[in-house]
């Protein structure tokens, strides 16, 4: 793939930002507990650098995020308060405000009150059904009202910095439409990311070694069909592994199995059986709970009655030798249930080889989602990997080859 052009952040700051309205789409769909604390901040993180640099240029700053997937209208469950409140404690809250609407007269009158260097957020853009949809005019209708939140008195068009790289593979009404009405440029974290995964596919030193794991075979097959072509290695764990063991005739007593993708597996080790690599050994236990009985077992041996949560340390042994020569790793999904301390010595074994690799000149990267989430719980430190990515969905995508909607529309 050859570098993808556009205008960045830079551009934007040296026409000058001071009194203009600015709507940024960042990725904001952080972890929230029952309680309404966010358990995993990583993407208000991230996205902050882009806002900051808006926020003291005197931009004022319209940002548009979604969380999680609401299905027909509001859902104060997923009101994006928590984050609202995350991101006046990094700017001060005095600078920061949430909108009681996406673009209705809450978001308008707090928009037209601005002042130099404030952050408005809207409420989740998905609150407005108009955002998701597949109707190219209906998403150009809710396009134009965000537009209209940044546009100056006289008539005067804002500016548009697409930030949200973990939505980039939507196509979407703050995402993609936006782009297409106001000037586009593109935030420091989403040029960030395309410059790591284009060093990942353009000039990917070898050995190269990916590490796959998460629930579904079904979410990772065009990555692994793509992969598999380029990668030496392709070492799965996870949820995901069990429908390989069982393409492979092996009992997997109740773990996870896809059983549609069976003969899809079994195809994936007839092709590519000598860069694939399975676990040897499994944690198992009788029941999905944390306090649940560990147990390890051969990978060929899985009792009737017990499901896979984890794999073994003979696995990791195995993967970490697989890795330690590898120049170039990419991760994405967790080896087992990390959330729960006694399954997540599978997923902590891993990433610190991969570490490892990376302190002896490995170019590394985490392909976001939960194997992110599982660094930071884990406690395994951030910077021991080249990269951690906001996306998991946005980046498998772009390793597919696949055109991602919201970055083209920034080259145009
Ligand atoms: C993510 O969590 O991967 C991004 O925020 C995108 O969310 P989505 O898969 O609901 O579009």
């Amino acid at each position: 793939m050859s570098p993808v052009a556009f205008k960045s952040l830079d551009d934007l700051l040296a026409e000058g930002v001071s009194g203009r309205g600015v709507l940024v789409r960042s990725d904001l769909n952080v972890p929230i507990d029952d309680d309404g604390n966010i358990t995993d901040p990583g993407r208000i993180i991230a996205s902050a650098p882009t806002l900051k640099a808006l926020a003291d240029a005197g931009a004022k700053v319209v940002v548009t995020a979604h969380l999680g997937r609401p299905h027909g209208g509001s859902d104060p469950a997923l009101s994006l308060a928590p984050v609202a409140k995350a991101l006046g404690q990094l700017f001060g809250a005095d600078h920061v405000q949430l909108a009681g609407d996406v673009v209705g007269p809450d978001a308008l009158v707090r928009a037209e009150g601005l002042s130099e260097g404030d952050i408005l957020l809207l409420e989740n853009i998905r609150f407005d059904p108009r955002e998701t949809s597949k109707d190219d005019a209906e998403r150009l209708a809710l396009a134009t009202q965000l537009v209209e939140l940044v546009g100056g008195p006289d008539g005067s068009a804002g500016a548009f910095v697409s930030d949200g790289f973990g939505v980039v593979h939507r196509k979407q009404a703050s995402v993609y439409d936006v782009a297409q009405l106001l000037p586009h440029y593109a935030g420091n974290l989403v040029a960030a990311e395309i410059r790591v995964l284009e060093q990942l596919t353009s000039s990917t030193e070898q050995p190269y070694a990916v590490v796959l794991g998460g629930s579904k075979v079904s979410d990772k097959l065009a990555v692994i069909e793509n992969l598999a072509t380029t990668a030496d290695r392709l070492v799965i764990g996870g949820g995901m592994c069990f429908t390989f063991l069982a393409a492979q005739g092996v009992p997997v007593g109740s773990s996870l199995l896809e059983n549609g993708m069976i003969d899809t597996c079994r195809r994936l080790l007839d092709t590519y059986g000598d860069v694939i690599a399975l676990p040897v050994d499994i944690v198992v236990a009788e029941r999905f709970a944390a306090d649940a009985e560990p147990q390890t077992v051969p990978a060929n041996r899985i009792p009737d009655t017990r499901m896979g949560l984890d794999i073994g340390p003979a696995s990791v042994q195995q993967f970490t030798a697989l890795l330690s020569n590898a120049r170039t790793i990419f991760w994405n999904g967790p080896m087992g249930v990390f959330e729960f301390p006694a399954f997540a010595a599978g997923t902590k074994g891993v990433a610190e080889a991969i570490i490892a690799a990376t302190g002896n000149g490995a170019f590394s990267v985490v392909g976001g989602g939960d194997s992110a989430a599982a660094v930071r719980q884990l406690g395994l430190a951030e910077n021991g990997f080249s990269h951690i990515s906001t996306g998991g969905g946005a980046s498998l995508e772009y390793l597919e080859g696949k055109t991602l909607p919201g970055i083209e529309v920034l080259t145009g």
